[in-house]
């Protein structure tokens, strides 16, 4: 953007004071503040304002019911597993990440996937999972692509860490790395903030931010190059996901569904996991925890049970054709009161001790509406899902690779070695590296070989 273009819009929009310092910058530091203008998505800048002024996030559930759930049967396992092994083997599915957040509350230095997990080779999420799909692409003879979104913060570390590790044996060529749009925060009065004097506070515009990010990036046409008709979308920070599960592949596949989810029953009603409605247009949706009051939480069906039980864990599959037709989707805004730093009248940036504006996100589920038809399914927890989200306490390295070393010792028990325990927790840690079998196929695997893996693999 050029200047004189800058100052317009700014004065359209009542953002001048973005300019203040104008002429005390280098001349680098203009075009910086030029180009992160060019970024900046003032389209949808008036939406976020007005979220702003929106008082309450309080959802009236009266008429509103929670969604069907498939538990999958054997009979059903029979039916959809050759279907998404179909899928696989032709090279029409894909895999979505996205690591792009800021993993505040952990609080590492450095991009969460590079996070040691693996209790035994302390082999980093990003390992696993790369090493997951290697095992699929190995099985089946097939290509997968991955599709990782980072954000401008991260993009560069993450690529490195791959390269580092020689992309962990997938081929480089079939791993595509995309940055997520940034938004600006909003100080209450709708104002964007300085937080040097040639610099606006950005951050990532959320994981909901996947939609536009894979369109402006190309990675739509890297799809559809490849023939990908499929995509297993998951998050970075749970190392038991099942990625590529066949049953849900193909599952999402015989019923034609734009969406489906993986939901499992909440830990307990504060459990901070979307829960699955239907929304009084019929439609199937995930309403956020934050937006549930504590009765909500808590009501009871007749059996004793929650009566909104079923929370999405982000482990989901979308067709290709649906992600693209709703690339452009206006989403909803959701605002975070936060600390963001700033630059007082001095030019200083100030750290503040309290949160003193909105940060704006967009989430992915919010798109789970606009499918014609989508299905929730459940799955095991214990199986499937272990999150990586704070330093101690619950989702903790310590939970997380407990919930490894638990699913891990498990299936060495079910293949007929026999673990020692200490007052009921596994005495050792044991661990299988993804790449050994895909993961639905672990189990089998494991009972052809459990001696050579025992040597191997146990600590
Ligand atoms: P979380 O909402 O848990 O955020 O993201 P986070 O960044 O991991 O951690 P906190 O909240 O700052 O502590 C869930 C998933 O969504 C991705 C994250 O990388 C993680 O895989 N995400 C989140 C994005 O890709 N982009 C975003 O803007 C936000």
């Amino acid at each position: 953007m050029e200047y004189n273009s800058a100052v317009k819009v700014l004065e359209e929009c009542n953002q001048s004071h973005l300019l203040k310092f104008w002429n005390e910058l280098s001349e680098t530091e203009q075009t910086e503040l030029l180009a992160q203008l060019d970024e900046v998505d003032f389209a949808s800048l008036n939406r976020m304002k007005d979220m702003l002024q929106e008082d309450s996030n309080e959802v009236d559930l009266s008429s509103i019911e929670p969604s069907p759930v498939i538990e999958l049967t054997d009979a059903d396992n029979a039916k959809y597993i050759p279907i998404g092994e179909a899928c696989i083997a032709a090279g029409e599915a894909g895999v979505i990440l996205v690591a792009g957040g800021q993993g505040s509350r952990l609080g590492y230095d450095g991009p969460k996937g590079c996070y040691p997990v693996g209790p035994v080779s302390d082999a980093s999420l990003f390992e696993i999972h790369a090493r997951k799909i290697l095992a699929y692409e190995i099985k089946y003879k097939t290509e997968i692509p991955f599709y990782i979104m980072t954000s401008i913060v991260n993009n560069d570390s993450t690529i490195q860490f791959f390269e580092e590790n020689n992309y962990f044996g997938l081929s480089k060529d079939r791993v595509k790395f995309f940055t997520q749009g940034l938004w600006p925060a909003l100080t209450q009065d709708g104002k964007m903030i300085l937080d040097g004097k040639g610099h606006i506070f950005m951050s990532p515009d959320g994981h909901g931010g996947l939609l536009r990010a894979l369109k402006e990036r190309g990675m739509f046409e890297d799809m559809k190059a490849r023939g990908v008709k499929t995509l297993f979308f998951f998050q970075v920070d749970n190392p038991l996901v099942n990625i590529c599960d066949p049953a849900f592949l193909g599952c999402h596949i015989a019923d034609e569904a734009d969406v489906s989810v993986k939901v499992c029953a909440k830990r307990d009603p504060d459990e901070g996991l979307g829960v699955v409605i239907t929304n009084d247009e019929g439609k199937n949706s995930i309403l956020e925890y934050s937006e549930l009051t504590d009765e909500q939480k808590n009501e009871k069906r007749a059996d004793g049970k929650l009566r909104l039980l079923y929370g999405s864990v982000a482990i989901h599959v979308f067709s290709f054709n649906f992600l693209v037709k709703e690339a452009d989707a206006d989403m909803p805004i959701h605002v975070a009161h936060k600390k963001v730093p700033f630059c007082n009248d001095s030019g200083e940036t100030i750290s503040p001790e309290k949160p003193n504006a909105y940060k704006l996100e967009k989430f992915i589920f919010d798109i789970l509406p606009k499918a014609d038809k989508s299905v929730n399914i459940a799955f095991d927890r214990a199986e499937e899902f272990a999150a990586l989200k704070n330093p101690t306490g619950n989702d903790s390295p310590e939970t997380v690779k407990s919930a490894i070393i638990d699913k891990t010792s498990k299936m060495l028990e079910k293949a007929g070695y026999s673990l020692a325990k200490d007052d009921n927790e596994y005495k050792y840690a044991v661990e299988i590296d993804p790449a050994f079998a895909a993961e639905s196929s672990l189990q089998e695997a494991l009972g052809q070989n459990f001696e050579l893996i025992c040597d191997m693999y146990i600590d």
